[in-house]
């Protein structure tokens, strides 16, 4: 069952809306008690990458899609640092509706853009950052009557709620922490917005304190400025404007939580310890929330024994060039025992 039917009533849903689905949500959440362990919490992952299209976007692409086809749109438009491209193509392809993507230009790891490509989106990359190209694509919905399936539509928001929900159902309560990657502020907004709707209707108790982890080189969050030249490794969090910043900060001042900022190493450190020790292929960004726990742990600034929920929000295998720029190649060996036992000793 697709979200838009499973949480029907938690929806702002008409018998007008279509109940499209690709089979998103309803992903794992995982204990991860290798890294837990030695951080001294108890952690889980909600795995986001088993996403139909590997990210936590198609959450609140199902609904903006239906949305947009309920209010008879012509087209769909969206800017992305990658994933809400690959998000849009899909779930706009399964619509059938014709789909405007707007993309930095050498900026977008390869397997988002092979999945916009692929899934038929027109895509255009423009020299200049993330920041711009939302720029441009708000102006394009302007001007032509596209509907624009970025974090500025209430609707992806409130279907990315759903992470929420399904966390408090799998636990029987809220988690203490809940930690996420920021770039530009939607889905921690959308989780606190899923919190503090889902316990006002008795379906959990308490509320995490929500924390928000950015990538140093686009921090603007934790500087207080905003960023002209974002820069970093995670570049599906490679943002110096957010658009719902004020949002987002309400929601992590309310919650008694806090933002922070990961160098690139910490990062690849983080991503390179989820999948080693876990299991879990993450992508650079996802990641970010697990860095920012090492980096507390490290200055006795983690309380132990909390219980933690990070997003691990996108697949690894979405950017397999820098996990390659870690992880490193493969030994080559001629075909035969003699030289496997040279290498190989179990
Ligand atoms: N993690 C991943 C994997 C993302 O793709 C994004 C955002 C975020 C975290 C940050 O979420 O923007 O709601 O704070 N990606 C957008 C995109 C910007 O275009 O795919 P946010």
């Amino acid at each position: 069952m697709g979200l838009l039917e499973r949480y029907e009533d938690l929806f702002p849903l008409t018998s007008a809306t279509p109940r499209i689905s690709l089979g998103e949500g309803n992903t794992p959440f995982l204990p991860l008690r290798n890294v837990g362990k030695s951080l001294g919490v108890k952690l889980y992952g909600k795995v986001e990458g088993a996403n139909p299209t590997g990210s936590f976007k198609d959450r609140g692409m199902v609904l903006a899609v239906a949305k947009a086809l309920e209010g008879r749109a012509r087209a769909v438009v969206c800017a992305s640092t990658g994933n809400t491209s690959a998000s849009a193509a899909a779930y706009s392809a399964a619509a059938g509706l014709p789909c405007y993507v707007i993309l930095p230009a050498g900026k977008v790891a390869r397997g988002k853009l092979a999945q916009a490509l692929i899934y038929g989106a027109k895509v255009l990359a423009v020299r200049g950052n993330f920041d711009k190209a939302l720029e441009l694509a708000m102006a394009a919905s302007d001007e032509w009557r596209l509907a624009i399936v970025n974090s500025v539509n209430p609707y992806r928001l409130w279907g990315q709620r759903s992470g929420a929900w399904e966390i408090c159902d799998e636990l029987g309560r809220a988690p203490d922490w809940c930690v996420l990657p920021v770039g530009n502020a939607g889905n921690i907004t959308a989780y606190w917005a899923g919190f503090v709707q889902y316990r006002r209707m008795g379906k959990c108790q308490g509320v995490p304190r929500m924390v928000g982890v950015q990538a140093q080189g686009a921090s603007p969050l934790v500087s207080g400025v905003e960023c002209d030249k974002p820069e970093t490794v995670a570049t599906a969090i490679r943002i110096g404007r957010p658009v719902n910043a004020q949002k987002a900060r309400a929601a992590v001042k309310m919650s008694g939580g806090f933002f922070m900022a990961v160098s690139d190493e910490e990062i690849l450190e983080a991503q390179s310890l989820l999948a080693s020790r876990e299991g879990v292929f993450a992508e650079p960004a996802s990641c970010a929330p697990l860095a920012g726990l090492m980096r507390l742990k490290r200055d006795g600034k983690l309380p132990q024994a909390t219980t933690i929920a990070m997003i691990l929000t996108g697949n690894g295998l979405k950017d397999p060039d820098t996990a390659m720029s870690k992880a490193g190649e493969p030994v080559e060996v001629d075909g035969t025992m003699e030289a496997l036992r040279k290498v190989m000793a179990p």
